[in-house]
């Protein structure tokens, strides 16, 4: 297994990298991520290359059997290059361009950065194609910024959209151009949608798809690159999670594997709900297992610093992730620097070098993971339970939220909290997948919805699946235009409801109370809730209605249905749900139609992951608290990190992890 860290050997004097190599081998390292920064110091000067500093620095950590990322470093240009080629700083909606000087400012169309980018991987590519431990190469880091409203990119925008629709007619219909008089009588009149919020929405949602496929068009040169030159080695890109501004399945297809920068907050007693979700989502972008290429490593800041690690807490966000799929682990950064914006984004090693606390947890997880390794290998997660994650919902809802309050990632996360805390593994899947594996399809604010997803969905449910979808299910067409069905549509039939009516509890007009409607449930569902953001006037038709609101004007309607659709069943959430309560009842009464057991019913604050291939399963528990927690197990199996077998029950220390071979 590879474990290591970010290295900035440019940073520091070059009689120090021995002992840097020293320190990380003491801690079981075997890998760094190098240069992603460091295009002036390998190209200093246009077409000069100086490679002299990094071979020494690569030749040092090889003596120490330390392998290395390469990284394209496209993410800062040099100040030559402004200076020389100033269109190549991206342009704000304002019409100034970016001051040189922080990171990520280049336009992604600029046909001078894209050359630059080229000559600088060619030249990188060529020169280490052979150093024996260059492993891999990361693209530049962090994709997704600046957006760039340059006249090079407005016309590119065009030309992306002359390919899509073919005919003026075409794009003037599926942006609905009709309003407002809009209609485009040439190619060069349509414009960048500045303002998300006043702007078309069509052409918001066109706009952001474009500015996704130039992140990937510019991946993708540099990967053609690195691939014909150096055929041996993999390429990735370090992700952000739960960012927002790309399509990251587009992204990945490039890509051998996807690794991601995970930097959750260091918090009693925050359970890192966020960094359990965003690790499916970097595992179901391939459908395979990921890395870490920035573990956060102590407390984080540009200008002031946040708390820090406690003891114990580096150490079970890393089996977090490793439980979700991680098969690689490089802890961001190696040393704390003591120059520039990053002075308090503290590494393993303080501003003095020294190996501290933090550094030797991270030594620990190093052994514990290697020590895990051989078991490890070749086993992944394996869901029978999917939440549909779809970037044109997202995006749309973003553009559009329909009722005020409404939100994308929010939506998701609430499903996956209440799996999370059921101890259930989940896969995260584009809508366009093929369901048939799953048991369970969970497509939380489905505002997108082309006729073929809904299809698809139907033809799930009757042949046996469970689909749970909720309020503003398919409200749009592929090109953000109101479909002209009754709601919800096509899904009409599978949930058994329809929607004639809908309002916003929330106040996204400025004016009147927020509305919090009470809502009660029957059976499964016995209790009282609360209604918030949302609620859509369900009418149940065929469906049954499992909970209902109080207020007299919705006594005829339904909040919470299910419906018997061929051999499955559909079921509609028409509001928001406060108490995180009602999703944990919600998740067991679909797991318990779907006949899924949990392996362990893990109490508040801790984890339970699978991994398993077709020999062997490995529970991961993981305590997100900083009290001792039981967890009932199955007796007579071995907990791998203390090699005990185990009883009835396992406590786990704070922060405490373990992995039992089922
Ligand atoms: C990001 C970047 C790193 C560093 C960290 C901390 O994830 O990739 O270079 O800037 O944030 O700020
Ligand atoms: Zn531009």
């Amino acid at each position: 297994m590879y474990i290591g860290a970010d290295y900035y050997p440019e940073h520091w004097p070059s009689d120090r990298w021995e002992l840097d190599a020293e320190m990380m081998k003491e801690a079981g390292f075997n890998i760094v991520r190098v240069a992603e920064f460091a295009w002036v110091n390998i190209e200093p000067q246009e077409g000069q290359f100086e490679f002299d500093w990094l071979d020494e620095a690569l030749a040092v950590l090889g003596r120490y059997d330390i392998s290395v990322i390469l990284s394209t470093p496209t993410a800062v240009m040099p100040a030559w290059v402004a200076r020389k080629y100033p269109e190549t700083l991206a342009m704000q909606a304002d019409g100034t361009r970016i001051v040189w000087g922080v990171r990520k400012n280049n336009c992604f169309t600029s046909g001078a950065y894209r050359l630059l980018s080229e000559r600088i991987t060619r030249a990188m590519a060529e020169h280490f194609r052979d150093t024996p431990n260059v492993v891999g190469w990361q693209t530049d880091n962090e994709f997704g910024n600046p957006v760039c409203y340059c006249d090079t990119c407005r016309s590119d925008f065009q030309d992306w959209l002359r390919a899509k629709y073919r005919s003026l007619d075409d794009l003037n219909r599926a942006w609905g151009t009709h309003f407002w008089g809009h209609l485009y009588g040439t190619w060069g009149e349509i414009p960048i949608p500045v303002d998300p919020v006043t702007h078309n929405p069509s052409a918001c949602l066109d706009w952001q798809r474009y500015h996704s496929w130039l992140n990937v068009r510019f991946q993708r040169d540099q990967v053609r690159i690195l691939r014909e030159v150096c055929p041996d080695h993999f390429v990735t890109h370090n992700f952000m999670g739960l960012f927002q501004e790309l399509d990251y399945y587009d992204l990945a297809e490039d890509l051998d594997h996807v690794c991601w920068d995970n930097y959750p907050v260091w918090a009693k007693p925050e359970i890192p709900y966020k960094a359990s979700i965003a690790a499916d989502l970097m595992r179901g972008l391939k459908k395979q297992n990921f890395w870490i290429m920035e573990q956060t490593a102590g407390p984080g800041g540009w200008g002031a610093y946040g708390r820090n690690a406690r003891p114990g807490e580096m150490r079970k966000i890393a089996f977090q992730q490793v439980a979700h799929g991680a098969d690689g682990m490089v802890w961001f950064r190696w040393r704390t620097c003591t120059a520039g914006r990053e002075q308090y984004w503290h590494g393993l090693l303080g501003h003095d070098g020294k190996g501290g606390r933090r550094y030797s947890e991270a030594a620990q997880t190093a052994g514990d993971l290697h020590r895990l390794s051989p078991v490890l290998e070749g086993t992944t997660v394996k869901a029978s339970v999917a939440i549909i994650y779809d970037y044109d919902s997202l995006w749309a809802v973003r553009i559009q939220p329909g009722y005020a309050g409404n939100n994308y990632q929010e939506a998701a996360q609430r499903l996956h909290r209440a799996l999370f805390r059921a101890g259930v593994n989940v896969d995260i899947v584009q809508s366009t997948d093929d369901l048939s594996p799953y048991r369970v399809v969970l497509a939380p604010d489905l505002y997108v919805l082309p006729d073929a997803v809904a299809r698809a969905l139907s033809r799930y449910v009757e042949a046996g699946g469970i689909l749970f979808v909720d309020s503003r299910t398919g409200v749009k067409d592929e090109t953000n235009l109101c479909h002209t069905r009754t709601l919800p549509g096509l899904l009409s039939d599978v949930l058994g409801i329809t929607i004639e009516e809908y309002e916003s509890l929330g106040h996204d007009w400025g004016r009147g109370e927020e509305y919090r409607y009470q809502v009660v449930g029957g059976e499964e569902f016995a209790g009282d809730y609360t209604a918030i953001l949302t609620a859509e006037w369900v009418q149940a038709r065929g469906a049954e209605s499992l909970a209902g609101y109080q207020e007299w004007h919705l006594a005829p309607y339904a909040a919470l249905t299910r419906n018997r659709f061929g051999k499955g069943w559909g079921y509609f959430l028409g509001t928001v749900i406060e108490e995180e309560g009602f999703y944990d009842l919600l998740i067991a009464d679909i797991l318990s139609r779907a006949g899924i057991a949990v392996p362990v019913a893990p109490p508040a604050g801790v984890e339970a992951s699978i991994r398993a291939n077709d020999d062997r399963e490995l529970l991961f528990l993981i305590n997100h608290t900083e009290e001792l927690q039981t967890v009932q197990v199955p007796a007579g199996k071995v907990e791998l990190l203390s090699g005990v077998e185990t009883g009835e029950t396992l406590t786990l220390d704070r922060y405490g992890v373990a992995v039992i071979r089922m």
